[in-house]
């Protein structure tokens, strides 16, 4: 019975976002069955994203011995702040509670890349750990439901056991599939770090407010909806050879800057406002666009729940993208990627 796991994880920036998780309704809670259904983490709008092989998570989970008393979590070398480490035993009784894990563990997990920066680090950290921990159960889930894991911790994580292009629907319990696997795809994403200040609300909490305050919310769920249905289509009308690539890449690309726009709209009428966006994320955004009529090379911009933008390209245009958006004035930086693959195990003992 191995008694550590090490497991790699790419993020993953959504093409159509998942942004708010659906309700329970007050039954549930009189009937008990409340805690589990929002410990099930479901997201309310279906969402498709791409994993990105430059940005990764590596996370080792090892089982303590039988004297242990307490779980320890380290992030990036160093010990987790008191939220960080309450969220990860939340996280783990969860496997206990199921019966899948027994103990205490140790979790120590390293980012490449900025950490609660926007950049979907849960994605890559709870996909890391879930096939982590997966791999010293006794009795370890399928790949199908170690994404229902996974987005137990992070509802986006779930797409990042997959990899590629990865798509969940809104539904309860739902796990994410993979729609095209990273070495078919003709596009990927360059990443632009922007000068801003750090990230002050989190996802989780965020997208609870908005859902309980933003007058938008509930035209949030019908858009992203619509536009979750025609990326599924045109990456039909792309596997079958039924639309020139070329179409399918600007239709997918002008569905996902709408997709942003609508959810940083609601984020931005949340009350209080969630204001992610910094002067740089705008300057991008403007360029972007400006390249589009000046004959420069075609890109998309999205933007999670942070001042990043991730700009959607074709794989030949890469180099090309990475270089003009290096000379945005505000950018710090920019990491090109390639599409990423699936989490897996990379050292068993
Ligand atoms: O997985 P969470 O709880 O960090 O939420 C992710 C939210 C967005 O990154 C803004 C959108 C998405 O679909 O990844």
């Amino acid at each position: 019975m191995p008694r550590l796991a090490t497991a790699r994880a790419h993020s993953n920036i959504a093409l159509c976002k998942y942004w708010g998780k659906l309700a329970v309704p007050p039954r549930a809670d009189e009937s008990g069955l409340g805690y589990r259904l929002r410990s099930l983490n479901c997201p309310a709008t279906p969402s498709i994203s791409l994993a990105l092989a430059a940005l990764s998570t590596e996370t080792t989970a090892e089982a303590l011995g039988d004297g242990a008393r307490e779980d320890v979590f380290e992030l990036d070398g160093q010990p987790a702040t008191p939220a960080a480490h309450d969220r990860l035993v939340d996280y783990l009784d969860l496997w206990r509670e199921a019966g899948l894990l027994a103990g205490r563990f140790r979790v120590a997990s390293a980012n490449n890349f900025p950490t609660a920066a926007g950049l979907a680090s849960s994605a890559s950290a709870y996909a890391a750990l879930a096939t982590a921990l997966n791999a010293l159960a006794d009795e370890p889930v399928d790949r199908i439901d170690l994404s229902r894991w996974a987005r137990r911790g992070s509802g986006s994580a779930s797409r990042s056991i997959p990899g590629g292009l990865a798509a969940m629907e809104a539904a309860i319990d739902a796990p994410a599939y993979l729609a095209l696997a990273a070495g078919e795809l003709p596009w990927t994403m360059a990443v632009c770090i922007v000068d801003a200040p750090p990230k002050d609300v989190p996802s989780r909490s965020g997208m609870q407010h908005s859902r309980d305050s933003s007058p938008f919310y509930s035209a949030w769920l019908e858009e992203a909806q619509a536009d979750f249905e025609t990326v599924i289509e045109a990456l039909w009308h792309l596997r079958h050879r039924s639309a020139e690539p070329d179409e399918v890449f600007a239709s997918i690309g002008e569905v996902a800057e709408a997709n942003c726009v609508a959810m940083h709209a609601v984020m931005q009428t949340t009350d209080p406002p969630l204001l992610y966006w910094s002067p740089a994320t705008l300057a991008v955004i403007h360029a972007v666009r400006a390249w589009r009529v000046d004959g420069g090379p075609l890109a998309y911009f999205t933007i999670d729940a942070g001042p990043h933008v991730c700009l959607l390209c074709l794989q030949d245009d890469l180099a090309e993208v990475t270089r003009r958006a290096a000379a945005v004035p505000g950018v710090q930086r920019v990491i090109p990627s390639h599409p990423g693959g699936p989490a897996e195990i990379i050292s068993l003992e």
